[in-house]
C-alpha cells in the first residue's frame, strides 16, 4: 500500500463511502443543501461501520438474485408470473418485509405496487419524507401464493434462506415487519401482531419494529393511528425529523 496516495481510502471502503456519500447527498438535497460537510460525511461512514457491512451490498444482491435463478423450490413456482425479488437501494438505512407478492405484484415482479402497496409507499414518501427508492422493500415470499392466502410454513421455510441473505447484504439500521406473517416469521414467534406491534424487537442485532400490514389497513382504516406511532418510532430511531404529519 505504500504507492498509495495517502488521501485515497482503501479499496474495500469505497463502497461504504459511495454508500455515505449517496445517502446523505440524497437528504441533503432534499432539505435544501448545496453540498456535504467533512464531519456529515464522516458521521455517515462511522454509522455504516457500524451496521457491520462486509461485502458490497449491490453486489451481494446481485450473488443472492443469481443464486435464487429460476427458482422451483417450492410449489408457489407453478402459478407464478414473476418472482419479487427485492426493491430499492442496497445501502437502505430502511427494510420493510411484507408477506408476499399478490396480483399486481406477480404481474410486474416489484413488491408492493398494487393498493396495500399504494398505501405502503404513502407512509414512507407522505409519512416518513422518505423517497420509496431510498428504503428496500422484501417479502417473507417471493412468489404469489394462489388467491393471496397466507404462505405455507414449508413455503416460507424454503424462501427464508434468500430473505435472511438480502438483510445481511443490505444490514439495514431497522426492519419494519409488515403484518403477522412478516412479523411471526422473522422472529420465529407465534405471539399475536396485535401484542408484537408497536415494540421494539431483534432481528439478529437489527432492530424490528413490527406493525400492522398495509392490507390490514385498507379493511381497518382507524388503525393507521397506531401505524403511525410506531412508524415515528422508526423515524426517531433512525434521527428522521418528525414534526411531519401523514
Ligand atoms: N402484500 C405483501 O405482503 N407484499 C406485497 O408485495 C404486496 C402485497
Amino acid at each position: 500500500m505504500e504507492n498509495r496516495k495517502p488521501d485515497l481510502p482503501p479499496a474495500d471502503e469505497t463502497a461504504e463511502i459511495a454508500a455515505a456519500v449517496s445517502w446523505h447527498l440524497r437528504r441533503l438535497a432534499e432539505l435544501g443543501a448545496q453540498g456535504i460537510s467533512r464531519e456529515e460525511l464522516d458521521k455517515a461512514r462511522k454509522r455504516l461501520k457500524a451496521r457491520g457491512i462486509r461485502q458490497n451490498p449491490a453486489e451481494a444482491l446481485r450473488q443472492i438474485r443469481a443464486d435464487l435463478g429460476d427458482c422451483r423450490r417450492c410449489p408457489l413456482h407453478s402459478r407464478r408470473t414473476n418472482i419479487v425479488f427485492g426493491d430499492g437501494d442496497p445501502y437502505a438505512r430502511l427494510m420493510f418485509v411484507g408477506e408476499g407478492p399478490g396480483a399486481d405484484e406477480d404481474a410486474q415482479g416489484v413488491p408492493f405496487v398494487g393498493k396495500a402497496g399504494q398505501l405502503l409507499t404513502d407512509i414512507i414518501e407522505k409519512g416518513m419524507k422518505l423517497k420509496r427508492s431510498e428504503v428496500y422493500i422484501a417479502n417473507i415470499v417471493k412468489c404469489r401464493p394462489p388467491g393471496n392466502r397466507d404462505p405455507e410454513p414449508d413455503e416460507s421455510a424454503v424462501c427464508r434462506p434468500f430473505l435472511d441473505r438480502q438483510i445481511e447484504a443490505i444490514r439495514p439500521e431497522v426492519i419494519v415487519a409488515l403484518g403477522k406473517v412478516a412479523t411471526q416469521t422473522l422472529l420465529s414467534s407465534d405471539a399475536p401482531i396485535s401484542r408484537l406491534r408497536g415494540r421494539w424487537q431483534d432481528y439478529k442485532g437489527i432492530p424490528l419494529m413490527p406493525t400492522f400490514h398495509p392490507s390490514y389497513l385498507l379493511r381497518t382504516p382507524a388503525a393507521k393511528r397506531e401505524v403511525w406511532e410506531d412508524i415515528k418510532q422508526v423515524m426517531e430511531k433512525l434521527g428522521l425529523p418528525l414534526e411531519v404529519k401523514p
